[in-house]
């Protein structure tokens, strides 16, 4: 028998039971499910990670939704036991949804939400920050600076890579390697290549019209290219950005014989997700090549990271905070919420799940629909003519 879970309650009368297992950043989440009749309840545990027999605790005998967090095990001891708590409704509260077995779902008619298009410019914006910090050593010239080592300006101190000119590498240009490189190529005047199976006509017309501006001002145009194969971006940028879903094909993706192909001082940021990287051979690349600068903001083996990564000088480590903008994470919350109340509420998916903007105005009532369901389509469920 499970421990019972600490939790805070709202709405106490409310007559449809939601669950979140983290308390979330705002407060219009809470809000919008009172004001549709739901009792929130929220676990307020001190644990970081709460496992599947806290999660089934918190579930109880009747529950009518769950937004939970990429941090946990969703698979069929989960949806089971929802199931059988009376509830159909679930999200995550995150765009990424590996931690969600979806055929499981599917199995007990839940239906499972993710929170796309309230991320994109975040996740891409803490991307750029971690090229520019690996770029121009920041975290080491901090430590440096805290240690009192500095004893006065020296040609050599600290001395790092100029962006303008170069060229950044996108692995995965979907809506947020999109984002990432418009910054890169813009921002820094860098020239793109990119891969994906899919052709980014959006990001190639905006290079090209960049270009042009640059032209006309009589500045060197930036210029793009869409590679033929990952090999081809990973051998000719200096900094690669990755951006794909975490799936069989992508598992390891840069390992030990694709980062021999890297350039000795590329930069590699990745803030999709740990297991894209083997990150035991790149903890290797790192001490063979000094020069050869890292920034992650996901792991492997989350939260921990391999032994000897933590010691790299050209690492750059955060705790998967690609998505932490206040903006973004109430926006998630918000989101998750609805995708739970709209399940509940009987009301049809969001036609587009990318452009969430009319369930993110405060001012005014969100849209009768549940913004992005993955599994509504097995489900049957109807979708918006909003
Ligand atoms: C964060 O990593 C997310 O998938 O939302």
């Amino acid at each position: 028998m499970a421990k019972p879970v600490s939790i805070e309650v709202w709405n106490p009368n409310g007559k449809y039971r939601v669950v979140s297992t983290k308390p979330m950043p705002g407060t219009r989440w809470i809000n919008l499910l009172i004001e549709q009749d739901c009792r929130v309840e929220i676990c307020t545990q001190k644990k970081t990670i709460l496992s599947v027999e806290d999660i089934i605790a918190l579930i109880g005998d009747k529950c009518d939704g769950v937004i939970g967090q990429l941090t946990e095990d969703w698979g069929e001891a989960l949806f089971s036991a929802l199931r059988r708590a009376g509830g159909t409704a679930f999200s995550n509260m995150a765009v990424g949804y590996n931690n969600v077995d979806v055929n499981a779902a599917n199995k007990y008619g839940v239906a499972v939400g993710n929170t796309p298009g309230v991320l994109t410019e975040t996740t891409a914006e803490l991307a750029a920050s971690l090229s520019l910090a690996a770029a121009r050593r920041i975290v080491e010239a901090d430590e440096f600076m805290r240690a009192g080592l500095y004893e006065g300006w020296l040609p050599h101190l600290f001395v790092g890579n100029l962006l303008k000119g170069q060229t950044v590498g996108v692995i995965g240009a979907g809506r947020i390697g999109s984002a990432y490189a418009r910054m890169m190529v813009e921002g820094f005047k860098m020239n793109l290549i990119y891969y994906d199976l899919y052709q980014s006509t959006r990001l190639e017309k905006f290079v090209t019209a960049y270009a042009e501006f640059l032209k006309s001002t009589g500045e060197k145009p930036v210029t793009w290219k869409r590679a033929a194969s990952m090999d081809e971006v990973l051998r000719e940028a200096d900094v690669i950005s990755l951006h794909p879903v975490l799936d069989k094909t992508t598992f390891h993706l840069i390992n030990k014989e694709t980062l021999s192909r890297m350039k000795k001082e590329a930069i590699l940021v990745n803030c999709s997700r740990g297991p894209v990287i083997d990150e035991v051979a790149l903890v290797e690349h790192l001490k063979e090549n000094p020069m050869f600068r890292v920034g992650l903001d996901v792991f492997e083996d989350e939260p921990y990271m391999k032994p000897g990564l933590a010691d790299m000088k050209n690492a750059i480590v955060v705790p998967h905070i690609a998505s932490a903008s206040k903006w973004t994470r109430e926006g998630m919350a918000t989101l998750a919420a609805l995708n739970v109340l709209g399940k509940i509420k009987g009301y049809p998916i969001w036609s587009d799940p990318n452009k969430v903007e009319p369930f993110l105005n405060e001012n005014v009532r969100p849209p009768a629909a549940s913004p992005s369901i993955v599994n509504a389509k097995v489900l049957g469920l109807p979708v918006s003519k909003l």
